[in-house]
């Protein structure tokens, strides 16, 4: 099995989109910043809003290397190539990254997928590989913040998994992408605890003694309670003071024998796992 590591990435791959064709997926680096910008020159101005929150006028060098070359254990970013008919990658056209939390604890996810090739399964496919490197950095989630109008977005999330939290008052609809393994009924079991959960105590049989103790102390806890509260009853009727105090005893009683077996439980557990 694999070590998750903050740094974890992908080695390139071959995947077949819907149009029947073969992309190329792997991380991007330093030496894809024109294709970037290529991709950019032809982006609609409302997909480089829904993506950035903002339009970006000019992709300057500068701007599309920092877009491209990320701190790898901060940072992945997964690009989408057409292929050439020589195997030669073509143009990027479609683009993921995981931005990693300050505490590493979980990642941001987001997307970009260029106008004339949507609905080919590239976002699908990013997201796929994000949450499979996200693992392997041992994030537990990832999380990501999209506009309720973006449905196209929404959708990509929640046909891959993602838990949508909408709420009344903001425009924008949290994203949680929990990254556990959900478990498989062929999965081997879990290796029993090296100390027994206090849920599952050692078998115990029956002892006349124990109970014996118990009724006493039970006894003893009544008859005490029930002098005491005889003159806490609001009554001159002695019947009345003698039924009610009888009573409160009685309760009293019962939560102490709970109390005391749930005592005698801990004892156990914890006189079982110093052995
Ligand atoms: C949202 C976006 C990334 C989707 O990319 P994509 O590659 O077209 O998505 P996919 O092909 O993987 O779509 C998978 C499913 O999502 C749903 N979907 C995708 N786009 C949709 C749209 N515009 N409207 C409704 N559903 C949509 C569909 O159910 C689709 O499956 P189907 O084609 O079998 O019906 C793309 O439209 C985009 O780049 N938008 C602009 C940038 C953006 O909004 N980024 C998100 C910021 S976090």
């Amino acid at each position: 099995m694999k070590l998750p590591s903050p740094a974890a990435t992908l080695p390139p791959r071959l995947v077949r989109l819907r149009d029947g064709r073969d992309y190329r997926l792997r991380p991007l680096h330093r030496g894809d910043a024109a294709r970037l910008a290529e991709m950019f020159a032809t982006l609609s101005a409302e997909s480089i809003r829904a993506r950035y929150g903002y339009l970006i006028h000019d992709m300057t060098p500068e701007r599309a290397t920092r877009l491209v070359d990320v701190e790898p254990t901060h940072e992945i970013a997964l690009g989408i190539f057409s292929l050439r008919a020589d195997g030669r990658e073509d143009r990027l056209w479609a683009m993921g990254r995981l931005v990693h939390a300050p505490d590493h604890r979980t990642a941001e996810c987001a997307f970009i997928v260029h106008d004339s090739q949507r609905r080919l399964g590239m976002a699908s496919c990013l997201l796929r590989y994000l949450r499979l490197l996200g693992r392997r950095r041992g994030l537990p989630r990832l999380f990501a913040q999209v506009r309720r109008e973006n449905k196209g977005m929404l959708n990509v999330f929640s046909q891959g998994g993602a838990r949508l939290h909408f709420s009344a008052d903001s425009d924008v609809v949290e994203i949680d992408i929990p990254l556990w393994r959900a478990k498989n009924l062929f999965d081997n079991p879990p290796p029993a605890p090296s100390i027994p959960r206090m849920s599952m105590p050692v078998k115990k049989g029956f002892s006349l003694v124990e109970l014996v103790i118990d009724l006493v102390l039970v006894a003893g806890f009544f008859t005490f309670f029930y002098y005491v509260l005889q003159s806490h009853v609001p009554s001159n009727d002695p019947t009345m003071v003698r039924l009610w105090a009888t009573l409160a005893a009685g309760c009293m009683s019962g939560v102490f024998w709970l109390a005391l077996q749930m005592m005698k439980t801990v004892f156990r557990f914890q006189r079982a796992n110093r052995k």
